[in-house]
C-alpha cells in the first residue's frame, strides 16, 4: 500500500494492545511505553521526524503547540469523538490535517448516560457506601428514598448519535424525550422525540436533562446559574459529554440548595483534579470519564485512527476528516 518509506507516527498514549500492533505494522511508531502524559514541550520534541500524531483528548493540542510541530507533522488523528482538545483552526492554517473517531463510541458511552441517570436518581452511589462501609440500618419504609424514572421527562442537549442512542434507552425505562439541538432531526431518527428550538422552552419541563453536545465556544458553560434556573426544583442532571459544558460554581450552588437534586457526572473541568466540592456533596454519582471505556469500544476507536491514518497515508480522503 504505502510505497517507499513507512510513515513515522506518534503515539502519545498507550493504545490497546491490537491496534498498536496493527499501526506498527503499518507505520514506524513511536511509542510511550509508560504511558505518561506528555508535556507540551515533549510532544513537539518526540514529534521531530514524525509524519503524524495519535493522541488523546488528554493532549491539550493548542494552536501554541500546533505551530511549533515540526514541518514534517502533516496529520493528528485523535482516538476520540470529541476534538474540543484540538485547536482545529490552528491546524488549518498549517494545512495539517484532523481526524476522530465518530459512532464506534456511542453505545457504550449511552450505557454510561442511563448509568448515570439511574444511579443518580436512586442514590446508587450512597446506597453501596451505606453497605461498604456497613452504616446499612434496618430497612425502613420511608428511607432512604431516590426518584422515580419511568413516566418522568428526559430533556437531551445534543441529539447526535449518543443522545440519540440514550434516547432509546430512556424510552425503554418509559421515559418521555424531549431535545434541544441546532436543528430538529428528521423523522426516522426523531421518532417521538420532541424538538425545542430553544433551551428556555425546554428546561422547564426538564425532571431530567443530559448534556450529549460537543463541546464549542457556544456550548461551553451551557449549563450555568441561569439555564439551571429555568429546570424545575429536583431536576436531575446528567454529563457524559464534556466538564466544561457545566460551570461548576452554579451546578454545586444547586445541588447543595437541593433546586438540582441529583448530578450524575462522567467528564468535569479540569480533569482528573476535579472541583473537590463534588467530593463532599452526597447527591453526586461520580465516574472518571469512563464513556468508551470497554476493550470493545477502545479497539474500536483504535481502529477507527487507524484507518484515518491510513487512507491519508495513502492518498485517499480520511473518513473523519475534521479539517
Ligand atoms: C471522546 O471520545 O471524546 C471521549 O470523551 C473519550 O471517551
Amino acid at each position: 500500500m504505502m510505497k517507499g518509506h513507512k510513515p513515522r507516527i506518534l503515539l502519545t498514549r498507550r493504545y490497546p494492545a491490537r491496534v498498536e500492533a496493527a499501526l506498527a505494522e503499518l507505520f514506524e511508531t513511536v511509542e510511550n511505553p509508560e504511558d505518561r502524559r506528555l508535556s507540551a514541550d515533549e510532544i513537539i520534541a518526540q514529534a521531530v521526524g514524525c509524519d503524524g500524531l495519535l493522541v488523546c483528548p488528554t493532549e491539550r493540542m493548542t494552536a501554541q503547540v500546533i505551530n511549533a510541530l515540526p514541518e514534517s507533522v502533516r496529520i493528528i488523528a485523535t482516538f476520540s469523538v470529541g476534538y474540543d482538545h484540538i485547536d482545529l483552526e490552528a491546524a488549518r492554517t498549517r494545512g495539517i490535517v484532523v481526524t476522530h473517531t465518530p459512532e464506534v463510541l456511542t453505545d457504550a458511552t449511552a450505557d454510561v448516560a442511563m448509568l448515570l441517570l439511574l444511579g443518580a436518581a436512586r442514590g446508587a452511589y450512597w446506597g453501596e457506601r451505606m453497605v461498604r462501609e456497613g452504616r446499612w440500618g434496618a430497612w425502613a419504609p420511608t428511607h432512604p428514598l431516590g426518584i422515580d424514572v419511568s413516566g418522568r421527562r428526559l430533556g437531551i442537549i445534543g441529539m447526535g448519535h449518543i443522545g440519540r442512542a440514550l434516547a432509546k434507552r430512556a424510552r425503554a425505562f418509559d421515559m418521555d424525550i424531549h431535545y434541544h439541538n441546532r436543528r430538529r432531526l428528521p423523522p426516522e431518527l426523531e421518532g417521538d422525540a420532541i424538538w425545542h428550538e430553544t433551551l428556555e422552552e425546554m428546561l422547564p419541563l426538564c425532571d431530567f436533562l443530559s448534556l450529549n453536545c460537543a463541546s464549542t465556544p457556544e456550548t461551553r458553560g451551557i449549563l450555568n446559574a441561569e439555564t439551571i434556573a429555568l429546570l424545575p426544583k429536583g431536576a436531575v442532571v446528567i454529563n457524559t459529554a464534556r466538564g466544561d459544558l457545566v460551570d461548576d460554581d452554579a451546578l454545586i450552588a444547586a445541588l447543595q440548595s437541593g433546586h438540582v437534586a441529583a448530578a450524575g457526572l462522567d467528564v468535569f473541568n479540569n480533569e482528573p483534579d476535579i472541583d473537590p466540592r463534588y467530593r463532599e456533596l452526597e447527591n453526586v454519582f461520580l465516574l472518571p470519564h469512563l464513556g468508551s471505556a470497554t476493550p470493545r469500544t477502545r479497539e474500536a476507536m483504535g481502529f477507527r485512527a487507524l484507518d484515518n491514518l491510513r487512507a491519508f497515508f495513502e492518498g485517499r480522503e480520511p473518513p473523519d476528516r475534521l479539517v
